[in-house]
């Protein structure tokens, strides 16, 4: 086993609310949300100690075991406390925090009744998703053949488990073609997200991004929207066809393990790491240091 695997480190790690040795979070191969993809997650970032948009990411933890469901038996003044607890402990001080939710193993019965719901809360030094020198390059995305789900398919508001199959099929295909992540469509064809992030198009000096109505809606994308607007940026919510995509001058994805992440090509359209674009990375980079954004 390698050392570096995420079941083989040091420290404590947050379980049902607990700190447990970080080897000894362990679950039995029946519980039912391995089985049925009964699992909800977060990703949140540290910055210098302390956890940009925490309770945001704990309320929408609570939310999506809701769409799913179930309840958290944690509130969320419970889950901040034990979130900022885990970061102090494992000494984080720039990182990442994976919250999780799931459900145990009373039965394996398709029907969720009577299983408990469980959380644990993990935190390591995790510094970027792509290489540093791609913050000045850009990235390079293909389109996926797989889409995000109609919502009337799937709990498509919640960070699900079971909507992170898509999300794996189209970056395991993006990585075996050479590139660097894919963009999904939607089920109706119009430009949905990428595998872990929400995208931004920019034209003049106006941005656009794909109106949320079936995917995630990105808490830095929220954050995105609100520095814009501080900005003087104007910023465009629509639904944008793939065939749009090359009279765009700028393109960068948002997530909370992203950040904000340029991109130069999406297949043959072409973008420039241009001055909106760095707009928005300086003034997102000076939030998440700034102690005074922190809070919530
Ligand atoms: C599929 C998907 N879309 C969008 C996002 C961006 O969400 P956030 O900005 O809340 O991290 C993420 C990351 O969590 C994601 O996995």
């Amino acid at each position: 086993m390698s050392t570096s695997a995420l079941d083989n480190r040091n420290g404590v790690l947050w379980l049902d609310g607990e700190f447990v040795p970080w080897r000894d979070a362990r679950l039995h191969v029946l519980t039912h949300g391995l089985h049925y993809g009964g699992s909800v997650f977060e990703g949140e970032r540290v910055y210098e100690g302390r956890v940009f948009k925490l309770t945001e990411h704990t309320q929408r933890l609570h939310e999506s075991a809701w769409e799913l469901g179930y309840q958290i038996p944690f509130s969320l003044e419970e889950l901040n406390e034990a979130t900022l607890e885990v970061v102090h402990r494992q000494g984080i001080s720039n990182g990442y925090v994976r919250p999780v939710a799931w459900r145990g193993s009373e039965h394996i019965s398709v029907s969720s009744r009577g299983t408990s719901a469980h959380v644990a809360i993990a935190a390591w030094e995790w510094p970027h998703v792509f290489s540093v020198d791609a913050k000045t390059r850009g990235i390079r995305l293909c389109t996926s053949r797989w889409r995000r789900p109609s919502p009337e398919s799937a709990p498509v508001r919640a960070k699900a488990a079971s909507l992170y199959n898509i999300c794996t099929l189209a970056r395991d295909a993006a990585d075996a073609a050479g590139f660097d992540d894919a963009l999904l469509l939607d089920y109706r064809g119009y430009v949905a997200e990428a595998t872990g992030a929400n995208l931004f198009l920019v034209s003049g000096e106006t941005l656009y991004t794909p109106t949320a109505d079936c995917f995630l809606a990105g808490i830095t994308r929220k954050a995105v929207l609100d520095l814009a607007g501080e900005l003087g940026i104007q910023a465009i919510e629509r639904h944008i066809l793939p065939d749009e995509l090359s009279g765009f001058d700028e393109c960068f994805l948002t997530g909370t393990a992203y950040e904000i992440q340029p991109v130069r090509s999406i297949d043959e359209s072409e973008y420039r790491v241009g001055k909106t674009t760095t707009a928005v990375m300086d003034a997102y980079s000076e939030t998440v240091h700034s102690p005074y954004s922190q809070a919530t």
